[in-house]
Formats: structure tokens, C-alpha cells, sequence
């Protein structure tokens, strides 16, 4: 059965925004798991933009299901994550100045490195997962440097413009996963999925898991709005007596 991990990030930026203490990704956590999320996802980024050490270090004491910390390949994350043992780490690739993430991890350019890195991580009981773009030499590539697992990035597909861009982003989509699990990889793909175009991807054979963020949590605020203005709206008129010019 397909599994959903979901991406609470944005919870997370929208904290940052204000710097304050709400909304805390800790409680989305919940909420998508009381929602049928199979997993938890996280990016801890080296700039720290919308997910803390702290988040990290507390949802590790409360996700009932499994935590997939997604992290650069670098000394410090890798420490980090050995200190608190998600499930999974998601290795990716980071750059500063990025909006997200922009592109798969070049693991046939980084051989040696990751291989240590995964055997670090993997030596203290994590899953590792390679971000890669859906080619063929990315995947094989995963398997020489050791990854039980890769996810493919999606984005490509998610952005194509057209019916003949979106077919063909699909067809490597298909092929990266046939041979991901052909050379006995477990296969995760994500980024950029939304409810229209989720369903060919989850319907590609053998893919066990999507990471899905933006998508969810920009859809919540729609789901969420009515309630929330009613409630605020509840709040002023009761401590206005009831008594405003449309009350
Ligand atoms: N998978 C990975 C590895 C990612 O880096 C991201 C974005 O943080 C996602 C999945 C989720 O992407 P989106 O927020 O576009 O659904």
C-alpha cells in the first residue's frame, strides 16, 4: 500500500514569519497523523529558515508514526541526526539562496562522500533515502554508494508545461523506478505534488511513498479559513458585549 509521508515545513515558515510560537509544527504533526499521514517529513535546513533543532528534538518525543528528517549531506547534519535517530533521513542537496529544493543530489560526482555518510547513518540504525532526479545513472549511482532507498524528485514533472513535457517527465518517472527496484531499491518519490497531479505519479508500479507539503498545508488554510474568522469573529463580540453596529 502507497504510504504518505507528509511535509509540515510550511507550518513551520509561517511561525518564522513572526518569530513567534504559533503555528507550531509540532501540533501539524498531529493533526496530519490524526489525518492518516504515514510518516512525518522534515527539512532541517542550514539556515535554519522554518524548521528548528528544537522541532526536530520534540516531534521525536511525540510522532506516533515515523519521522523522515530530510538533511545536506554534511559532518554537522550528520552528527545531528545520529543524536536523535529519525526513522529516515532524506539526504539532499542545499543551496542558500534556493526557494526549495531545486534539483536532485549528483551522487555519481560525490561517491566516496556519501558513501561514508551512509554508512555513518545507517551504522546507527537509519533508513537513508537519496534525493535524486529520475535518471538512470543517478540511480545507479545510489546503489553504489550504499542507499537502501532513493526518492524521486518530481519536480520536473510537476512543472512541465504541456501534455508532451508532462508524458515525458512521466516516462522517467516510470524508468527510474523500474530500474531503482530492479536493482532492489525501495522507491519514494516527491516535490511539487498537488491533488491534480498526484495520481499518475501514485500510480506508478511499485512506488511505496510520497513526501507531500506545500500542496496540503496550502490546502488546509482554505479548509481551515471559515472556522477560524467565525472563531475570531465570536471572540470580539463576546468581549464587545454583543453590541457592534451588525451584531
Ligand atoms: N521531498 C523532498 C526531498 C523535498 O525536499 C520536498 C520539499 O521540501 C518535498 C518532498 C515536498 O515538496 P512539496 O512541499 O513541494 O510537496
Amino acid at each position: 500500500m502507497i504510504q504518505l509521508g507528509v511535509n509540515i515545513d510550511h507550518v513551520a515558515t509561517l511561525r518564522q514569519v513572526r518569530g513567534g510560537r504559533y503555528p507550531d509544527p509540532v501540533a501539524a504533526a498531529e493533526a496530519a497523523e490524526r489525518g492518516g499521514a504515514d510518516g512525518i517529513t522534515v527539512h532541517l535546513r542550514e539556515d535554519r529558515r522554518h524548521i528548528q533543532e528544537r522541532d526536530v528534538a520534540l516531534l521525536r518525543e511525540t510522532v506516533q508514526t515515523k519521522i523522515n528528517l530530510e538533511m545536506a549531506a554534511i559532518p554537522s547534519m550528520v552528527d545531528f541526526a545520529r543524536r536523535w535517530s529519525p526513522a529516515d533521513v532524506c539526504l539532499v542537496p542545499e543551496k542558500r539562496h534556493e526557494l526549495t529544493t531545486e534539483g536532485g543530489l549528483e551522487v555519481a560526482g560525490a561517491v566516496d562522500h556519501l558513501r561514508e555518510i551512509i554508512a555513518s547513518l545507517t551504522g546507527s540504525g537509519i533508513r537513508v533515502s537519496l534525493f535524486i532526479d529520475p535518471s538512470l545513472a543517478q540511480v545507479e549511482a545510489a546503489v553504489r554508494v550504499g542507499a537502501p532507498v532513493v526518492e524521486l524528485h518530481t519536480g520536473r514533472y510537476a512543472e512541465a508545461v504541456g501534455g508532451a513535457a508532462r508524458k515525458a517527465a512521466l516516462r522517467d518517472l516510470r524508468e527510474a523506478a523500474r530500474r531503482a527496484m530492479e536493482l532492489g531499491l525501495v522507491v519514494h518519490a516527491g516535490h511539487g505534488l498537488n491533488y491534480h497531479n498526484v495520481q499518475p505519479v501514485a500510480a506508478i508500479a511499485g512506488i511505496r511513498e510520497l513526501n507531500i507539503g506545500h500542496a496540503i498545508i496550502a490546502r488546509a488554510i482554505f479548509s481551515g479559513l471559515e472556522g477560524a474568522v467565525a472563531t475570531m469573529k465570536r471572540l470580539m463580540r463576546e468581549a464587545a458585549g454583543g453590541c457592534g453596529p451588525t451584531a
